[in-house]
């Protein structure tokens, strides 16, 4: 049996792409999911999904923007499967510009979703982990966390921000000994409704062809369930996964 059965995963972002394909994974393989995103028709449907698969997955309504309804998604885990083991830290925007376009409101948006809200993700599950002396965060950084590239600059901020805080919080923890164990996980291209979020036609079209050759989301969730299921006492810190054929 794998250490995956049972466990408790709270994913956001999982209305589509890796966080979607990460929730089907983990419920084949018997944890128990709880769903967060804006998109509640998307959330219903997976919930269904999996049930008619044979996993169990509960969901909920949540803007990782909002502090409170972070808490509350963390309360709700509690109340219905008693406990948290992982966080998947996956919600994420990339509406890519050169920043001489100066699409601020898109920069405010990259900042509150890819760095508050998995801080305000982290803040959320930590006291519990903590206190329980146990648990398991997984954050969603990219390749743009290691590289950086025009018209990326704002998105490879806030995925460098990701590497950081995940680094930041391993230190912490294992010097702490609560026996947290944190992973920050970096994508290559990968097919998902992520291009959708750029908005500049000129970026949208080297993005588009950039992921010609992009990965499937099931291949990131296959690394992520890896992870999990580790013995306690091992921590994968650092995965970067691309397609073969990615340069940078
Ligand atoms: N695809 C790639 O090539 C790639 C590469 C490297 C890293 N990543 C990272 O992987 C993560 C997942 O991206 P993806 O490729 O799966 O893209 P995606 O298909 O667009 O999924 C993004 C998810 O984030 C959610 N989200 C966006 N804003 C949110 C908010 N304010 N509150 C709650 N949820 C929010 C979306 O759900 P709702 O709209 O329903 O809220 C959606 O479920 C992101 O952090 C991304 O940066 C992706």
């Amino acid at each position: 049996m794998s250490n995956t059965q049972d466990k408790v995963v709270i994913i956001t972002g999982a209305s589509s792409g890796i966080g979607e394909a990460t929730a089907k994974k983990l419920a084949s393989k018997g944890a128990k999911l709880v769903l967060a995103a804006r998109r509640e028709d998307r959330l219903q449907k997976l919930q269904e999904d999996i049930k008619e698969n044979g996993g169990k997955a509960i969901y909920k309504v949540t803007d990782v923007t909002s502090h409170e309804q972070m808490e509350e998604l963390a309360a709700y885990a509690l109340e219905e499967f008693g406990q948290i083991d992982v966080l998947v830290n996956n919600a994420g925007i990339m509406p890519q510009a050169f920043l001489s376009k100066k699409k601020i409101d898109e920069w405010d948006s990259m900042i509150d979703v890819n760095i508050k809200g998995v801080l305000y993700a982290i803040a959320a599950v930590l006291p519990y982990m903590r206190e329980r002396k146990s648990g398991h965060v997984i954050n969603l950084s990219s390749v743009a966390g290691h590289n950086i590239y025009p018209g990326g600059t704002v998105y490879c901020g806030t995925k460098h921000a990701v590497r950081a805080i995940s680094e930041g919080l391993r230190q912490e923890e294992a010097m702490s000994g609560t026996n947290i164990r944190v992973t920050n996980v970096s994508p290559g291209a990968v097919n998902s409704e992520l291009l959708e979020t750029t908005s500049d036609p000129e970026m949208k079209t080297g993005l588009d062809e950039f992921y010609q050759t992009a990965i499937n989301a099931d291949s990131i969730a296959r690394t992520i369930a890896f992870a999990i299921e580790q013995p306690s006492d091992v921590a994968i810190n650092e995965l970067i996964i691309r397609p073969t054929v990615q340069v940078g």
